[in-house]
């Protein structure tokens, strides 16, 4: 008889969390995190955004790794597994797979920003020139039909041909390179900007808490922030789940994934603030900060070049590993559930992709009208995957691990048999079954009743 195809798994703890970190930490750590917290009461930000991944956000990475460990499938398919023939809630995996497809449009709209200003770097393109003709430039490239496309075809290209390798030999042998060296450049960046002058008042703003501006709207935000930047609620860490070997102990990978996502976070506002302080700039929001106004600054700097060049090539490699997660969550569907071939799965599932980030791109020009919900589709795109897609995802899964999945089967797989973590796992139940869906669900319903 033939014997089934064994399923590629991660060959170690290091390449697992090189891996989940690699999805969580990207563009939103870097670019996303310290604009939110800037415009949303810095500190104040800080501590309802902590007290969010603490008390929701890891018990919701482990919750995820348990049900794909549990299933060895991806999430369409883990849904259906787990559920015992109730159909319905396979809804989540589907919603989750599409989650990839929309995230993945506006995702590498951004990330060939990322390597088009790698290649400025390289030509020493930013040298001498003030932050008006920089913007200009910017806009101006955002404007033209081909060049950013190419630079997002680049893009997908590379993210595509690490996913047709597979789990061992793709996906956690780049992380595996990838994570280390982005922890170098996070490292000499952060030296390197509390040593300028006047960092203090950069760390002053990010830290220091303005309570008057926490409202149900800062709550809402750093949600979604929170969903977005652990990858949660699409199915990203379920699909990596199938791939953790059953004697990882979850709780410590899933405590590393957070920590670490969060930690990175708070490192991208060390490097930002206290550059854009330092030189007297008020710090405004969205993508001008990250691709206009960081790269005068380093310019301005001694050993400019490098530092700019640096801070580029973490963009690239934070985007990357995150799209790899992106395009595994659609391609372990493809081959699992449609029966493709890996490579066939990968060239369709970055084909579509390409496709509708064509669309989020030309949103973005002057004259377009290619708008959704009165946004551009780019805006439009960001705001439903993270404040409601991934949101509700979120609140189904955890839903469907208290209250649909058996008690033994959970208690089983948070334990590893009944080897590991027995201490937590009464409280760890109680969470996801009562506390998780009920804080979720009045932060999402507070902000439709306001
Ligand atoms: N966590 C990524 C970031 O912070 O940029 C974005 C992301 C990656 C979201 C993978 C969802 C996902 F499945």
């Amino acid at each position: 008889m033939a014997e089934k195809k064994k399923r590629d798994h991660f060959g170690s703890k290091i390449g697992i969390i090189a891996a989940a970190v690699g999805s969580a930490v990207g563009l939103g750590n870097i670019y996303r995190f310290p604009c939110m917290a800037g415009e949303n009461g810095g500190g104040a930000f800080l501590i309802v955004y902590l007290g969010i991944v603490l008390a929701l956000g890891l018990p919701m990475i482990a919750s995820e790794f348990m049900i794909g460990r549990r299933a060895q499938k991806n999430p369409v398919g883990a849904f259906k597994a787990l559920a015992s023939g109730a159909k319905g809630w396979s809804i989540i995996g589907y919603t989750g797979v599409l989650c990839g497809f929309l995230i993945l449009a506006f995702y590498t709209t951004v990330a060939g920003w990322t390597l088009e200003s790698v290649y400025k770097s390289v030509i020493n393109y930013y040298h001498g020139k003030d932050l008006a003709t920089i913007e200009q430039g910017f806009n101006d490239s955002i404007n033209l039909t081909f060049r950013p496309l190419l630079w997002q075809a680049v893009f997908i290209f590379i993210s595509a041909f690490v996913i047709a390798k597979g789990i061992s030999k793709g996906i956690e042998k780049y992380s595996k390179i990838l994570m280390p060296t982005l922890t170098v450049i996070l490292i000499i960046l952060c030296v390197k900007s509390l040593m300028l002058p006047g960092a203090f008042e950069g760390l002053k703003f990010l830290f220091k808490p303005d309570f008057s501006k926490i409202n149900d709207q800062v709550l809402i935000s750093a949600l979604g922030q929170a969903f977005f930047s652990m990858s949660l609620g699409m199915g990203a860490l379920i699909t990596y789940g199938s791939y953790i070997s059953k004697e990882d102990n979850l709780v410590t990978t899933s405590l590393t994934v957070g920590l670490s996502d969060t930690f990175v976070a708070i490192l991208a506002g060390i490097i930002i603030f206290p550059a854009a302080f330092s030189f007297g700039i008020q710090p405004e929001a969205g993508p001008s900060l990250a691709f206009n106004t960081l790269p005068m600054l380093f310019n301005q700097m001694k050993g400019g070049y490098l530092f700019c060049l640096l801070f580029f090539i973490l963009l690239v490699i934070a985007a990357w590993t995150s799209a790899l997660s992106l395009l595994e969550v659609i391609v372990s569907y493809l081959i699992e559930e449609l029966k493709l071939s890996r490579r066939k799965a990968t060239i369709y599932s970055s084909a579509g992709a390409f496709i509708i980030s064509i669309l989020a791109a030309l949103s973005l020009h002057n004259d377009s009208s290619l708008t959704i919900f009165g946004l551009t589709i780019f805006d439009g795109l960001d705001k439903i995957t993270s404040m409601v897609m991934m949101t509700l995802g979120g609140l189904f899964t955890v839903i469907f691990l208290g209250w649909k999945v058996k008690r033994q089967d959970f208690e089983n797989e948070f334990t590893n048999g009944g080897t590991v973590n027995m201490r937590l796992r009464k409280i760890f139940y109680y969470i996801i079954k009562f506390i998780a869906p009920a804080a979720i669900a009045v932060i999402m319903v507070s902000q439709f009743i306001i």
